[in-house]
């Protein structure tokens, strides 16, 4: 058995779709692009080809039962899921899609697809009928939306003779999509990526506060998305009910102040600074020591500024690519212009906070991405993590650019 860590270990999965034949295919085409294979067959998959193809092929072991154990003593799922790279399930069944969407680990592949910490691409095969079908599509949306990515079928005739869409892309499309999505695991290798997000919590006394409707979802998912592409991730976040992706280095605060000195402390190791959190602007100029009792009186509280972080940052950037997001209930390109320039920003994010589907708490958002050279690129509504993906590759062309200069 060869273990050849220099190189990409691509686990290929492999389902009970009649294209199943044509995954040997790819595999081989996937060896001689350089990379290690190792493939994981669903039971459905092995009366369609036979797991001896595909370990003469690709010359290491195949596995189908969780409970198979090609080296005694090592969990074969845990291995498998930590010494991928990359994920590819080709061709994929409507069945896997499911199973996969709704986090079952009933097999192999389905227990190795909830283990792993690498990208998942999947290339569907199946009926035109069946590929058309909500159900199935409502499973890729919830795929898309964790950030798995879809290499489409293509049209044609099937097996069955039905035509249409259906049909597994063909080799060449499914090692360039590998071969692309691995290289962008890789454009912010060694870049520390520093990144604000949620709210902060301005106390007024033991058990009030000053807060705001910031779930942490945009901040998370930017989070996450700097991670897929190789970047060490700092995260600096307010209070959340959310769960850091596996990989970052948390920081939590509470207060604006906090946040702050956090962002000071972590400034100046960074190469990108992404703020996303929603930051009060203002906190109570003194803390109650206790509890203030109800009264029939009305009650002032006085107000007093916080520090605008992004802004004090900015200011001595050097040559860090910084990132705001401007939250907005009108006039937003306008007034995320106008940040962009104050804030001395190389690209700020804007969302319209009263927009349905947009803003906080919700799980997705439209972002317009606004450019310190005057480029204004408006994305669609989608799902914060696919905003986060967007917004991260433009981060990486403006690092390219920058270091073109
Ligand atoms: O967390 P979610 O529920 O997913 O919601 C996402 C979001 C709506 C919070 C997010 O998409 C967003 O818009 N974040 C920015 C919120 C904000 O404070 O916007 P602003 O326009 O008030 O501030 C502009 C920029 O300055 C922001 O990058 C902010 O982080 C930063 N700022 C603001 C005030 C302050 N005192 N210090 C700052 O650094």
């Amino acid at each position: 058995m060869c273990y050849n860590l220099a190189v990409p270990t691509i686990v290929l999965g492999v389902t009970g779709s009649v294209a199943a034949y044509r995954a040997a295919d790819v595999a081989r085409e996937l060896m001689r692009s350089g990379h290690v294979v190792r493939v994981v067959m669903t039971r459905a998959a092995t009366r369609l080809v036979s797991p001896d193809l595909f370990a003469a092929l690709t010359g290491n072991p195949v596995v189908v039962d969780v409970f198979d154990e090609p080296v005694p003593g090592q969990i074969a799922h845990i291995r498998l899921a930590q010494e991928a790279d990359l994920v590819l399930i080709a061709p994929a069944t409507a069945h896997t899609i499911a199973r996969l969407a709704l986090g079952l680990a009933d097999d192999m592949l389905t227990t190795l697809a909830l283990a792993t910490r690498a990208p998942i691409l999947i290339a569907p095969a199946m009926n035109p009928a069946m590929w058309a079908h909500p159900a199935v599509q409502a499973h890729v949306r919830t795929l898309q939306a964790r950030g798995v990515e879809f290499i489409d079928p293509t049209y044609g005739v099937m097996a069955c003779g039905d035509e249409g869409w259906g049909k597994l892309a063909d080799t060449p499309t499914i090692v360039q999509a590998v071969q692309q999505r691995l290289a962008r695991t890789k454009d912010l290798q060694g870049v520390r990526v520093l990144i604000t997000a949620g709210p902060t919590y301005e106390p007024i006394d033991p058990v009030r506060f000053i807060g705001n409707r910031s779930s942490g979802k945009m901040g998370y998912a930017v989070a996450e998305a700097a991670l897929a592409h190789g970047a060490e991730v700092v995260l600096i976040s307010g209070p959340t009910a959310l769960q850091p992706p596996a990989g970052t280095r948390v920081v939590r605060v509470q207060t604006a102040q906090q946040m702050h000195e956090a962002v000071l402390a972590e400034f100046d190791a960074c190469e990108v600074f992404i703020a996303t959190a929603a930051v009060a602007d203002y906190r109570p100029e003194r803390v109650l020591p206790t509890k203030r009792k109800r009264t029939q009186q009305g009650w002032t509280l006085r107000l007093v500024p916080n520090p605008d972080i992004l802004a004090t940052v900015a200011q001595r950037k050097g040559e860090r690519i910084v990132v705001g997001f401007a939250a907005e209930t009108d006039k937003a390109l306008q007034h995320a212009q106008q940040k962009l320039r104050q804030k001395n920003l190389d690209l700020i994010a804007v969302n319209d906070v009263l927009e349905p589907g947009s803003g906080f708490e919700v799980d997705t958002n439209r972002l317009t991405l606004v450019y310190a050279d005057g480029r204004v690129e408006p994305l669609p509504l989608m799902s914060k993590r696919e905003c986060a993906e967007h917004l991260i590759r433009a981060v990486v062309h403006l690092l390219q650019e920058k270091r073109q200069q």
